[in-house]
């Protein structure tokens, strides 16, 4: 990554969200500036309610922005239209942190696949050809296609269905991916697996992912670049290594303190 030349493909300036008027004023997002670039995994750390769903959401274009502005791809974003909005979302995706909203429940998993390729552009492949492509999918995610066919979201377990986003952003190949959380409804085992594959997407597509938790220990895992949040601003951003082996600001020190020997080895010979 160092030695690359930096490509921009999502950038902030003074971006706000300010939910509500008078008492119920809440400014969830303040000011925020940042610069993703291309093939970067970035992870914005901070507690619950810092605005980092607020600030995901805006970068999605899925609520609107209230001051300030969003570059894609050094452009300034227009999602004026239906149709822009639409070709937005041929470059940026999400996988939330609950699966069980994302999908409509009536909608086969087939259709869910089938919807992806459609909207690549693949509409008109032969039925062969796109089932090539379905199980292609599910196999990069280590879900068998045959057992799906027929099958309906709910049928399937959390961390199936977690699984089954990721197989849609295979098939959409997004520049940018934004993972909100995703690993938070799952168990210990399905989390390092689907950690892996978003680490896979990006190794493959070269995808710029934008990785959303409350769990710095997993920032520093997954991370080249991390932003750290706090009551809805940006109070400390930097590589993984410098941010969080090296913390300036208090809120970094007390979010690391709570993860302890977040990089050290564990040392067994003070246990028991
Ligand atoms: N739709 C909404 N209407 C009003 N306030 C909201 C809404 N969504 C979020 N908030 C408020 O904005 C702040 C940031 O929330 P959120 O972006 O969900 O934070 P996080 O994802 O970091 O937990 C919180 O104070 C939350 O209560
Ligand atoms: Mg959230």
């Amino acid at each position: 990554m160092s030695d690359e030349k930096k490509v921009p493909c999502l950038n902030g300036k003074g971006l706000t969200k300010i939910y509500g008027a008078n008492k119920t004023r809440t400014v969830a997002v303040d000011k925020v500036d940042f610069e993703f670039n291309k093939g970067e995994v970035i992870s914005i750390v901070g507690e619950s309610g810092s605005g980092k769903t607020t600030l995901s959401k805006m970068l999605l274009g899925l609520t609107s922005v209230t001051e300030g502005e969003i570059y894609f791809e050094g452009k300034k974003r227009d999602i004026s239209s239906r149709k822009k909005r639409a070709e937005y979302w041929k470059g940026i995706q999400a996988v939330f942190q609950d699966p069980f909203a994302s999908y409509n429940m009536f909608y086969k998993i087939d259709s869910v696949l089938l919807d992806c390729i459609n909207m690549r552009g693949g509409k008109h492949l032969s039925k062969e050809k796109k089932l090539e492509l379905m199980t292609e999918a599910c196999s990069f995610v280590n879900l068998k296609f045959a057992e799906l066919t027929n099958k309906y979201p709910f049928e399937l377990s959390g961390g199936q269905m977690q699984r089954l986003m990721i197989a849609r952003i295979f098939l959409l190949k997004p520049q940018i991916l934004i993972a909100d959380e995703p690993t938070s409804m799952v168990d210990a085992c399905s989390r390092a697996t689907i950690l892996d594959m978003l680490l896979k997407l990006r190794d493959e597509n070269n995808m710029t992912i934008v990785f959303i938790t409350h769990d710095i220990g997993l920032a520093y895992y997954v991370s080249d670049v991390v932003y750290i949040m706090e009551h809805g601003k940006i109070v400390e951003h930097g590589s993984a290594d410098e941010v969080i082996l090296n913390p300036k600001a208090d809120y970094t020190k007390r979010l690391i303190s709570d993860v302890p020997k977040i990089y050290e080895p564990w040392d067994l010979s003070t246990v028991g």
